[in-house]
C-alpha cells in the first residue's frame, strides 16, 4: 500500500495542493450561481417571502420526471449554502443570480480548469452545460451529446484522467494492480467493469507490461470499444459488454473467472451497492482482489453537469437506489460506507486510499482496495 500511495504522490509531484484545492471550491462555487440562475429564470422565487412546495417548482422548471432528483438536490445545495430558504410551506428566498452576476462567475473558469489541469475542453463543456441546464432538466438535450460530441472523448478524458486528483487516483490503482501481479507465470485476469473511456485502463495497462494478462475491458454500452482498440494494444486485451445491475452469471461472468475487479468511477450507479460487491467477490473467488475509484462526496460542479447522466431511464423515471442511499437523493456513497460495504460483502477492506487526512483526500476520490474472504 505504502508503494501505492508514494506512486500516486509522484504523479502530482511539484502540484501546489492547496492552490489547487481552492482552485476546485471555485468550480462549485460557479455550480451554486448556475443552479440559482437557472431557478429565477422560471420567475417563481420573485416573491422573497412567498414559499414554493417541490412540486410547484418541478412545474415552474418543466423538469423530466426522470431528472427531477437532480432539482432536489440542487434544492438541497442551494438551502446547505445559505441561498436558499427550506420550511413547512416549501421553499423561498432564493438568493436571485442575474444573467451577468452569473457571467462574471464564469469568467476565471477557463483559468480555474487549466490550472486543474483539465485541459481547454472541459471549460467549453463546463460552460456549455452552465447555458444548457434548462434544457438539461427538461430532457431536450442530453449530457451525452455535451460530453461525446461527434466521438470526441476529450473531454471525458479530461474528467478521468488528466486532472490532478485523476492522476493521483490512476497511479495508486495502476500500482497496486501492479502489486497484486508479483511475480506470478500465469496471466493475471483482470476484469475492468465500466470502463468507458478507459481513464483508468491507460495507467494499469502500461503498469502491467512486463506480466502476463488476461484483460477483460467491459462497459454496459459497446459505445467505448472502438475508441479503446485504437487507444490500447496491449496482449491479451479482450473486450466485452457487462452491466454490473444484472445477473452476474446470467450475461456470462461466473464465480472465480477473474483474479481482479476494477472499477472506476461506476459503483455508484449500482442500484444496490452491497449486492454489486457480493456479486463481484464472488466473481474474484476467494483471496481474489476487489479494486475500485469513487467519488464520495458530492460535488456541487457534478449536479449541473455529468448528474444529468445518472438520472433513471425515461421509461422508469422514478427508479430509486434499493440500499442505504434510497429516499436520499444521494448518489454517492461517503468513504466510510462504502468500507462498510465491503465487510458486508466479504471483502476485507484492504485500505482505502489516501487516507482521509490527507491534502489530496480532499478531492474525495478514493481507491478502494478489498480482498475476498471465505463467505
Ligand atoms: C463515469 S464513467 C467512468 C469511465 C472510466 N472507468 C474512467 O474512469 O475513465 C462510468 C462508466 O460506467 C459505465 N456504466 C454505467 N452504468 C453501468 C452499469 N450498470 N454497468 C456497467 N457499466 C456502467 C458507463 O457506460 C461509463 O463508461
Amino acid at each position: 500500500m505504502r508503494r501505492a500511495s508514494t506512486a500516486g504522490e509522484s504523479a502530482i509531484r511539484g502540484v501546489d495542493l492547496p492552490v489547487v484545492l481552492a482552485l476546485a471550491e471555485r468550480l462549485d462555487e460557479v455550480a451554486l450561481q448556475a443552479m440559482a440562475y437557472t431557478l429565477g429564470r422560471t420567475k417563481l422565487f420573485d416573491l422573497p417571502e412567498q414559499p414554493h412546495p417541490v412540486d410547484e417548482i418541478y412545474a415552474a422548471v418543466r423538469v423530466a420526471p426522470r431528472h427531477r432528483r437532480i432539482l432536489r438536490r440542487w434544492l438541497w445545495a442551494l438551502t446547505q449554502a445559505g441561498m436558499l430558504t427550506a420550511g413547512p410551506a416549501g421553499y423561498n428566498g432564493l438568493h436571485l443570480v442575474s444573467a451577468a452576476e452569473l457571467e462574471r462567475a464564469t469568467i476565471d473558469l477557463e483559468d480555474v480548469v487549466d490550472r486543474l489541469e483539465y485541459g481547454p475542453a472541459m471549460s467549453h463543456f463546463l460552460l456549455s452545460s452552465v447555458a444548457y441546464l434548462p434544457e438539461l432538466l427538461r430532457d431536450e438535450i442530453s449530457l451525452q451529446t455535451l460530453l461525446f460530441s461527434e466521438d470526441d472523448l476529450s473531454v471525458a478524458e479530461a474528467v478521468y484522467r488528466k486532472n490532478i486528483g485523476s492522476r493521483y487516483i490512476n497511479r495508486v490503482a495502476a500500482t497496486l494492480l501492479r502489486g497484486i501481479a508479483g511475480s506470478r507465470r500465469a496471466p493475471l485476469r483482470v476484469l475492468e467493469v465500466g470502463a468507458g473511456v478507459g481513464g483508468t485502463t491507460q495507467d494499469v495497462l502500461a503498469a502491467l507490461t512486463d506480466v502476463p494478462t488476461d484483460y477483460l475491458f467491459t462497459d454496459v454500452s459497446r459505445f467505448f470499444f472502438t475508441a479503446a482498440r485504437q487507444r490500447f494494444s496491449h496482449p491479451g486485451l479482450r473486450y466485452g459488454l457487462f452491466d454490473i445491475n444484472h445477473d452476474f452469471a446470467g450475461q456470462g461472468y461466473q464465480p472465480g473467472c477473474a483474479d481482479v475487479v476494477l472499477a472506476a468511477n461506476v459503483l455508484h450507479n449500482a442500484v444496490h451497492a452491497g449486492r454489486v460487491l457480493n456479486g463481484l467477490r464472488q466473481i474474484v473467488g476467494p483471496d481474489g482482489w476487489v479494486v475500485f475509484i469513487d467519488t464520495s462526496r458530492d460535488h456541487l460542479q457534478l449536479m449541473t453537469s455529468m448528474e444529468f447522466l445518472m438520472s433513471p431511464p425515461a421509461n422508469d423515471p422514478h427508479a430509486d437506489f434499493t440500499d442505504f442511499r434510497r429516499g436520499t437523493d444521494r448518489i454517492f456513497p461517503h468513504r466510510s460506507e462504502w468500507i462498510e460495504t465491503m465487510q458486508s460483502a466479504g471483502l476485507a477492506p484492504v485500505a482505502a486510499l489516501p487516507g482521509p487526512s490527507e491534502p489530496i483526500a480532499r478531492f474525495a476520490q478514493f481507491v478502494y482496495i478489498g480482498r475476498a474472504t471465505a463467505h
